[in-house]
């Protein structure tokens, strides 16, 4: 039987002046209360942008914003990111819109599989945010899992042992199960599943299956907490270890980053606006939702080179 972990588990709130913050789980998660992000004071800003960093995972309910308000309250984040799969709605390429109609069913929806966003290019985008429009009654969920906790809850032995190995982050597994699984059509994965030959790619495509080295442990630019890197939809090698010694320990540390004791899983409903922190956390959709229409917003930040 499985001993749960205990002892690093803090997910209290910080002391805030602005807004009300209530966490969602022992392991991650925060819903914001008491404001509207379309009209939040430079103060209240400062205390959201904390909570992120803090709770890794941050939602607000009920938020009535349009495209504009949201590619506004996404900048005061940082620039805009570059976005590997989606391209943006008429008038704001920033915001990308997440679609799947009621009458589509997909063998793999954007989003599935445990991942952190793009970590394949060489600068990953550090926070993506989601605005719910229209959300199934049941489904669709999104689940995250703190990977900042996960790192802390290693052995120090384990801890020293990965300290100086890179990870092999490559878009080759999505490309691999969109072609299988997905039409080419106009859709973000369609666009990849249009890949037909893997000899063949196109420019950009194959720049992403080549893919980057980061570190397997990286450092919050912001926080200094510390976090593994490591997804199961893109970390695909270890460098300087054969296939074969690398698959273990990726498996490992997927497992291990990913038990529902590190996870919280958040429901959307209509006006829900989510924002999380790709350095330090992992995430996944569901694709349990047919005969339903789903539509979410998408913005994403620029980040750094993982350090
Ligand atoms: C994503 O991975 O960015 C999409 C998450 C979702 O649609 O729930």
């Amino acid at each position: 039987m499985l001993i749960h972990p205990t002892g690093r588990f803090d997910n209290h709130p910080a002391d805030n002046r602005h807004i009300e913050v209530l966490p969602l789980a022992a392991a991650m998660g925060a819903e914001i209360r008491g404001v509207s992000i379309a009209a939040l004071s430079d103060e209240a800003f400062a205390e959201v942008r904390a909570a992120l960093f803090r709770h890794k995972m941050i939602f607000f309910r009920d938020q009535d914003i349009s495209h504009a308000d949201q590619a506004a309250f996404s900048r005061r984040f940082g620039p805009f990111a570059e976005d590997a799969y989606t391209k943006g709605v008429p008038g704001h390429p920033e915001v990308q819109p997440l679609i799947k109609e009621a009458d589509q069913s997909v063998g793999m929806v954007f989003g599935a599989g445990w991942h952190t966003d793009s970590a394949f290019l060489a600068e990953p985008p550090a926070i993506s945010m989601l605005y719910g429009v229209e959300i199934p009654p049941y489904g669709g969920d999104t689940i995250f899992a703190n990977s900042a906790l996960a790192y802390a809850m290693l052995s120090p032995t384990m801890q020293a042992m990965i300290a100086p190995l890179k990870v092999h982050m490559s878009m080759a597994k999505v490309v691999e199960t969109a072609r299988a699984n997905l039409d080419a059509d106009e859709t973000p994965l369609g666009r990849v599943a249009a890949t037909r030959d893997m000899n063949r790619l196109p420019d950009e495509i194959a720049r992403k299956v080549a893919g980057t080295m980061h570190p397997l442990v990286r450092t919050h630019p912001v926080t200094g907490e510390k976090a593994l890197y490591c997804d199961e939809t893109y970390a695909t090698g270890i460098d300087g270890l054969t296939a074969a010694e690398a698959a273990p320990l990726l498996k490992f540390l997927v497992e291990h980053i990913t038990q529902p004791a590190f996870t919280c899983r958040l429901r959307w409903a209509p006006g829900t606006y989510a924002a999380w922190d790709n350095r330090i956390c992992v995430h996944q959709a569901f694709n349990d939702y047919d005969g339903f229409r789903r539509e979410l917003y998408r913005t994403t930040i620029a980040g750094e080179a993982p350090r």
